[in-house]
């Protein structure tokens, strides 16, 4: 009976700071959103605090309440300056600024680095919305280098940007999560660089649509390629479940992926695949009530296994921008499962209480289950994909 009694006082208590009011209204989605950014800017500060001043923060592990920072060549570098943007965006504060800043100056130096596909979500997360926020020239230059940089990857044979070097694993691997990388390429070609970044980011997201969807439109994870013919070796994955699993977030990165190519290009074949990507999610069996996903969408064990928040975020961030593409009925399923996902992620299920989780705003996230890291961990980029759907409810749909 105690137990119980806690449950519902914690579902009390969660629903209402995941803007549902004890009288059973739900809070109206601009006074969730300002609560939101308002903690944003404090727990930031802790995290600002908490991290080594040449580093960025990874995760938290709530359990030894130890925060873990990368160096800056981590896939995730670029999204704690990021978020602090987003958070700068909304609040104004200037020491949120000056902390991004200072973050973006020992960032910079990536804007050269070839290692892997991931030059995008490091340096266009970052310096992309530091150019867009501040109309700061002194930022292009870097967006344009790390551009030149990513396309070292293309390989002409395949038509495709190389996510990761070879291994004894895999020969020319591809990743889903490289179509989030094009954003970069499209953008530059956009301003003022030249035509082939734009041709790149095409000829890639076209050989991803080829390739890495199963009939239902769930993803891959990796597709393997001889880099010298295009032929396709075998499709598995590292993230996921199994090779035939839909791990969630890349779920998410296709859908945010292809909203994001007809953004830049028009071209309604992408439009078409990112709602046909979107029923695979809308209606997957095993999406739970919250709408914030289990790790994989065939996760063994549902329900007894971990979400991962940062799904729900990328996943609810796309919906919104696919809504802006698409009329009545389908415009409203996207807008109001991206909004059950936002007060979900708003709620105290999610939402770290003040002054917790390292500072981290979101709990619950899962990083690479198979390869036991980051499980059900608060993760940088969780924090900045929600922040962002945030920004983009604000400002499309209130
Ligand atoms: N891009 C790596 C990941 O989503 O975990």
């Amino acid at each position: 009976m105690k137990k119980l009694l806690f449950t519902v006082c914690f579902l009390v208590a969660a629903g209402i700071a995941g803007g549902q009011k004890a009288n059973g209204e739900k809070e109206p989605m601009g006074s969730l959103i300002d609560k939101q950014f308002k903690l944003a800017q404090k727990q930031y500060q802790l995290l600002a605090k908490n991290t080594p001043a040449n580093r960025m923060p990874k995760t938290y592990y709530p359990n030894s309440k130890k925060l873990e920072s990368s160096d800056t060549q981590w896939w995730c570098s670029g999204f704690y300056p990021g978020s602090l943007l987003y958070i700068y965006e909304y609040t104004k504060d200037p020491e949120t600024l000056a902390e991004a800043q200072k973050r973006l100056a020992i960032l910079e130096k990536e804007k050269h680095y070839t290692g892997n596909h991931d030059l995008g979500f490091m340096m266009f997360c970052s310096f992309g919305n530091a150019y867009r926020i501040t109309k700061n020239e002194v930022y292009k230059p870097t967006i344009d280098t790390a551009a030149a940089s990513l396309i070292t990857r293309y390989r002409p044979g395949a038509k495709v940007i190389q996510s990761w070097n070879s291994s004894k694993k895999w020969r020319g691997p591809v990743i889903i999560d490289n179509l989030m990388n094009l954003e970069l390429l499209l953008w530059v070609a956009a301003h003022g660089g030249d035509e082939k970044y734009r041709k790149i980011a095409i000829e890639h997201a076209d050989a991803t649509m080829k390739n890495h969807f199963r009939k239902d439109y769930s993803s891959y994870h990796v597709v393997d390629y001889d880099m010298n013919t295009g032929k396709v070796i075998k499709k598995g994955t590292s993230q996921g479940a199994a090779d035939s699993s839909a791990w969630s977030r890349g779920q998410g990165w296709a859908l945010y992926g292809y909203t994001m190519m007809y953004r830049f290009t028009k071209n309604k074949q992408y439009l078409e695949f990112a709602k046909n990507i979107a029923r695979f999610i809308l209606n997957n069996p095993t999406m739970p009530h919250d709408q914030v996903p289990y790790w994989d969408f065939n996760a063994p064990g549902i329900p007894n296994t971990y979400k991962d928040a940062s799904a729900a975020a990328v996943i609810a961030s796309a919906f919104l921008e696919l809504g802006q593409y698409t009329k009545g009925k389908e415009k409203t399923a996207y807008v109001s499962h991206a909004e059950q996902m936002i007060r979900s992620l708003s709620s105290a299920a999610y939402t770290a209480r003040e002054g917790d989780n390292g500072g981290f705003l979101l709990m619950h996230s899962t990083g690479a289950l198979p390869l036991k890291s980051e499980v059900d961990v608060p993760l940088s980029y969780a924090d900045y994909y929600y922040l962002e759907a945030l920004l983009r409810y604000k400002n499309w749909y209130l």
